[in-house]
């Protein structure tokens, strides 16, 4: 399976800091569909060229049935350089790029790229960069997009309602997966249900996390749940071709098509992370 269709199945893709080499060595016993191994933010300045060493060190050794990505510093820091270069000596299956806000950005680091669309220019540039040929998936920087706009999300994210729904519509439009913006509030589990429930409603394919604990969460609500897995099975069965009524409402064959979708999802979610 390609990475683009291998990244559709990503419900749960956890940041782990290159400089914590306790959590890279934790995550090998965890459940997160996709690792992204940080090199910008979570990592402290005079970190850097320790977490390049440990983030090289850590995936020659293997993160066996999980996709791996590693999230270099944007274009603009001086990090960029070195970060691309230990990038090449480390078993990674993409690159993960911060604050992409042109298309033309991808296309010099010769590899795969998960971009981060996080800054007002991004999210006008979002469709251009979706569909560049170098982009295997987007990811919505949400306390990026806060900052530097000063949206003020509200408790249901009305506030990033337009920014969400640019960042999903951009990605399916170029026939790619889109991944949430994490949650913060480390403690507060319901809240977090939530929020991945309302991500998978807009659209996305899964959502990023930062913290063990919420793994579980997120494979939970972005997997099908067993009543819509009957319910998709009974659809499936019921279907005759063309319009018809199924439990008191329409169905033609999308809707069966996404039926057999939700079937397969569910099939493949415990090995979503596999090659
Ligand atoms: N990946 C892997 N393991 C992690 C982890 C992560 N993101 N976050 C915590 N852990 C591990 C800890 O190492 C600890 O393991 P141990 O019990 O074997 O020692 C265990 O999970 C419990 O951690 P806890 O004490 O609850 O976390 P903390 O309070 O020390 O740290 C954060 C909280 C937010 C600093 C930490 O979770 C973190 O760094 N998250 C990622 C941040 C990040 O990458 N940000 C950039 C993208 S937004
Ligand atoms: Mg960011």
């Amino acid at each position: 399976m390609d990475l683009i269709e291998r990244l559709k199945r990503i419900r749960s893709a956890l940041y782990v800091p290159g400089s914590n080499s306790r959590a890279l060595q934790k995550v090998r016993g965890l459940d997160a569909d996709m690792l992204i191994i940080d090199l910008e933010d979570a990592v402290a300045e005079e970190d850097k060229e320790a977490a390049r060493i440990e983030a090289v060190a850590a995936t020659r050794e293997g993160y066996a049935g999980k996709l791996v990505a590693l999230r270099v510093n944007g274009t603009a820091s001086r990090h960029h350089l070195a970060d691309m270069e230990v990038a090449a000596k480390a078993a990674v299956d993409v690159i993960v790029l911060p604050k992409v806000e042109q298309a033309g950005q991808l296309g010099g680091l010769g590899r795969s790229v998960i971009a981060m669309i996080e800054t007002p220019a991004g999210l006008y540039s979002a469709r251009e960069i979706s569909a560049h040929r170098a982009c295997a998936a987007l990811i919505a920087g949400t306390n990026d997009i806060v900052a530097e706009t000063g949206i003020c999300p509200g408790p249901q994210r009305q506030g990033l309602e337009l920014a969400l729904q640019t960042i999903v519509l951009a990605a399916a439009a170029s026939g790619k997966a889109a991944f949430d913006g994490v949650y913060n509030a480390l403690d507060d589990l319901s809240g977090l249900e939530d929020e991945c429930l309302q991500g998978r409603c807009y659209g996305f394919a899964g959502k990023t996390l930062i913290h063990p604990g919420q793994i579980g969460i997120a494979n939970a609500a972005f997997s099908p749940s067993p009543e819509e897995l009957a319910e998709a099975y009974e659809l499936v069965a019921a279907a005759t071709g063309g319009a018809q009524r199924f439990r008191g409402r329409m169905i033609e064959s999308m809707h069966v098509d996404a039926a057999r979708r939700t079937i397969e999802r569910a099939a493949k979610s415990h090995a979503s992370g596999s090659k």
